[in-house]
């Protein structure tokens, strides 16, 4: 019996661990068998080619990591020529492909090609960017532009529909409902919080772009918060993330109503994450005999 196993939407997973989206190099499958994931999600990719911010572009902090990469990555013609292919030879698993647009029919556009590929499992919708169309603010600070954007992407794919969501919104609740009511058929959350470092000395940021992501452990009460909030607004599944490194960290957030996590910040860390944090999560389930489906959303009050 696999203890691990559970569902996200339309997805079955052998394993409960997947990698956050831009954190993750596929040469780590030198370091341990990919079958310790669930799935594999891709680096967010855009209709165009993105170089990137110019460095420095990474700052850890006490807590956490700083990152303003600026989304670098080939773009779509790119993907499908150099990314793709490589990626279908390589993977075993579920491939989730990330990808984010500067309008709703940018995101149309690129849906569409992708649907013409093979061996693509589900898509990863990044509304953390600005929307051209509504004065840069980003897609997933707005019901009503989540709504729309789902309703779009919804009605042209039965692929795996996830909607990553950001916690720098007024109300997760409101944005996982109308991600629901759109059409997607899981969740990811959280994206990364803002953050800035200034070096006291020269009063200089430490980063070339002042905002950046903040990552890491820090988020993790964030995270572990905006899940129980989400899931009990929806019963969409719920693929959380945010400051996750161990097996017990993975736990909390299935106890908060998580059916599925990521590891993001803690591979710069340990490559090894998953993998320890996959036998850790066996070993602990065997001890109680339990499968982990048994204690999604599970989460209690303390006693009295
Ligand atoms: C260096 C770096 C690059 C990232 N790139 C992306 C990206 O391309 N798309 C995306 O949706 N999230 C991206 N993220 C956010 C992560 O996928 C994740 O949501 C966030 O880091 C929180 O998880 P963590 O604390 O476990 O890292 C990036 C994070 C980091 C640290």
């Amino acid at each position: 019996m696999n203890r691990l196993a559970t569902s996200l939407g339309k997805l079955s997973l052998q394993s409960p661990i997947t990698v956050a989206s831009g954190t993750f190099d596929t040469g780590y499958f030198d370091l341990f068998e990919q079958n310790i994931l669930g799935a594999y999600t891709t680096k967010t990719i855009t209709m165009q080619p993105k170089a990137g911010n110019p460095p420095p572009r990474i700052f850890e902090t006490e807590a956490g990591l700083l990152n303003t990469i600026g989304l670098q990555n080939p773009g779509l013609k790119g993907f499908l020529s150099e990314e793709l292919p490589r990626l279908r030879d390589l993977l075993d698993i579920p491939l989730i492909v990330s990808f984010s647009g500067s309008s709703v029919a940018e995101f149309e556009a690129i849906l569409e090609t992708l649907e013409k590929e093979e061996g693509i499992a589900g898509y990863e919708i990044n509304v953390s960017c600005p929307n051209v169309e509504k004065e840069g603010i980003a897609f997933g600070a707005e019901p009503d532009v989540v709504f729309a954007l789902a309703c779009a992407l919804a009605s042209k794919s039965s692929r795996e529909l996830i909607f990553k969501l950001s916690p720098n919104v007024t109300d997760i609740a409101q944005i996982a409902i109308a991600a629901t009511e759109g059409g997607a058929s899981s969740l990811a959350l959280i994206n990364t919080l803002y953050g800035a470092a200034i070096d006291w000395k020269t009063g200089r940021f430490r980063t070339s772009n002042p905002v950046c992501g903040y990552s890491g452990t820090a988020l993790k009460p964030v995270a572990l918060a905006l899940c129980h909030k989400v899931a009990q607004a929806v019963k969409t599944p719920i693929l959380a993330l945010g400051g996750i490194h161990t097996w017990q960290d993975a736990l909390e957030f299935f106890y908060a109503g998580a059916s599925a996590i990521a590891l993001g910040t803690a591979f710069y860390s340990d490559p090894l994450a998953a993998v320890k944090l996959h036998q850790g999560l066996k070993d602990h389930l065997e001890e109680k005999e339990l499968a982990l489906s048994e204690l999604i959303g599970k989460a209690s009050l303390p006693l009295p």
